[in-house]
């Protein structure tokens, strides 16, 4: 083992001596580098893209790929794909998308797709004189950008406004542009980033050159100019509905309307409750990000936004809804999604390619609706089991397979034990036991 010391130029050496470098830390480190390789794709050229898309690659991390069939959104039928490690995640969203097939299917509408973009500068003028020059800086931006937003055009998108926001209330002398956009089918984090770069050094000439401003109003001194990734207006509404009658038989103990009445109290308690929230919130992004992962997607851009948009109002609360109402039930769901279906790694990743095929080469706004269509879809299964069963039953029964994987066993034990368990609680402790006792009947 090596001792903890600070290592320089490590993104210097070769990939192989990343490795060994990495193996020399392990006891046996011949053995952690074959584990390392043994992760590595057969084809090396597509291995060689996969390092790519990070800095100091030296294995592939494997996650489940699955796939979600069922899913009829506003009337189309979509086998969806989902990459998702943790188990019950892809069998709720079957079955709720079965569920719904059978009923109408989901619906869906994308409202806006506007995305923002901010530079953040700290500025000791007078404000009403830039407020007055704003127009004249808003067209001389957008004509300096113009080599940098001609494709985007082309595609029907560009920027659409840049606002002067004066924030010198919260914080001594600071202003944003604020600049809206439209990245069609692009997810654009890097033509709003472009951009903004463009916009920062243009302000500063301006405020430098103009005579409009005093000596002492030309500095202006940029602090960063990003995309901003909470995108409320990149928002879309996917619901379902159906009669309250048609949950007969949904329940052993529960009739339709009781099921209703109960799922409707699970909802009002995730609206109020933000501790349920986050967890309601969550089992809705169990579906939306694994085919975000799926499609190449930035998960983590989409998270962020999702969770920022459950707390608008200043209080977190639950992405979904519902009205029971004249004997029909009605359940939505409002999520801003920033998704793209060309550039990034949609095309470069093998498998993310192969996802937007399987759903029929989307736009990036189908794709919204898709997407959050899976995530309603494991919200409804969660509270249905929730407010029933109760989630364990169906969870450990998945939960069954990491179980005996992760004891060892072999393909006849594991039959058993699928079978012991088809009436039985599944814990750590019992499927031990039981295979203990298999192992003990027969030596
Ligand atoms: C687990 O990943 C997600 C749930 O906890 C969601 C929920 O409670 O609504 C089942």
């Amino acid at each position: 083992m090596q001792k903890q010391q600070i290592r320089k130029g490590f993104s210097k050496l070769s990939k192989d001596e990343k490795i060994s470098l990495t193996a020399s830390y392990f006891e046996n480190p011949e053995e952690a580098a074959r584990e390392l390789k043994s992760f590595w794709h057969g084809d090396p050229g597509l291995q060689k893209r996969l390092d790519e898309f990070a800095e100091n690659t030296i294995s592939n991390f494997y996650f489940p790929y699955g796939i979600a069939p069922n899913f009829v959104i506003n009337g189309n039928m979509y086998l969806v794909p989902m990459v998702i490690e943790e188990s019950s995640v892809i069998a709720a969203a079957s079955n709720a998308a079965k569920f719904w097939a059978e009923r109408g299917g989901f619906h869906s509408e994308v409202l806006s797709m506007t995305k923002i973009g901010q530079v953040h500068f700290i500025w000791k003028g007078a404000a009403e004189k830039l407020r007055a020059a704003m127009p004249e800086i808003k067209d001389k931006m957008i004509a300096e950008t113009a080599s940098i937003t001609a494709n985007m055009r082309k595609r029907g998108g560009g920027i659409l406004d840049i606002e002067l926001v004066d924030m010198t209330d919260k914080l001594d002398h600071y202003y944003q542009l604020r600049a809206s956009f439209e990245t069609v089918d692009s997810m654009g984090a890097n033509f709003i980033n472009s951009c903004l770069e463009e916009f920062a050094q243009h302000l500063k000439r301006f405020l430098k050159e103009d005579k409009r401003f005093s000596p002492d109003e030309r500095d202006c001194d940029i602090v960063m100019a990003i995309l901003s990734n909470y995108t409320p207006e990149c928002l879309v509404r996917t619901w379902v509905e159906c009669d309250i009658a048609a949950f007969d038989g949904i329940d052993r103990n529960l009739n339709a309307l009781q099921f209703a009445n109960k799922f409707e109290r699970a909802v009002r308690i995730a609206q109020q409750d933000v501790y349920r929230a986050t967890t309601h919130n969550k089992g809705i992004m169990n579906g939306i990000d694994a085919v975000a992962l799926a499609t190449g997607n930035d998960f983590r851009a989409i998270e962020a936004c999702a969770h920022t948009y459950a707390a608008r109002t200043g209080r977190y609360s639950s992405m979904t809804d519902i009205t029971l109402e004249g004997g029909k039930f009605v359940y939505e769901l409002m999520v801003p999604l920033a998704m793209g279906t060309v550039g990034g790694l949609t095309s470069l990743h093998p498998l993310a390619r192969f996802s937007l095929d399987l759903l029929n080469k989307p736009g990036a706004a189908q794709l919204m609706m898709i997407a959050s269509a899976v995530g309603l879809s494991n919200n409804f299964s969660a509270l249905k089991s929730l407010v029933t069963s109760g989630i364990q039953v169906g969870h450990m029964r998945m939960h069954l397979f990491n179980i005996l994987n992760h004891i060892g066993v072999t393909t006849q034990e594991k039959d058993k034990a699928i079978s012991y368990f088809k009436d039985k609680k599944v814990s750590f402790n019992n499927v031990k036991q039981l295979i203990a006792s298999l192992r003990r009947e027969k030596s």
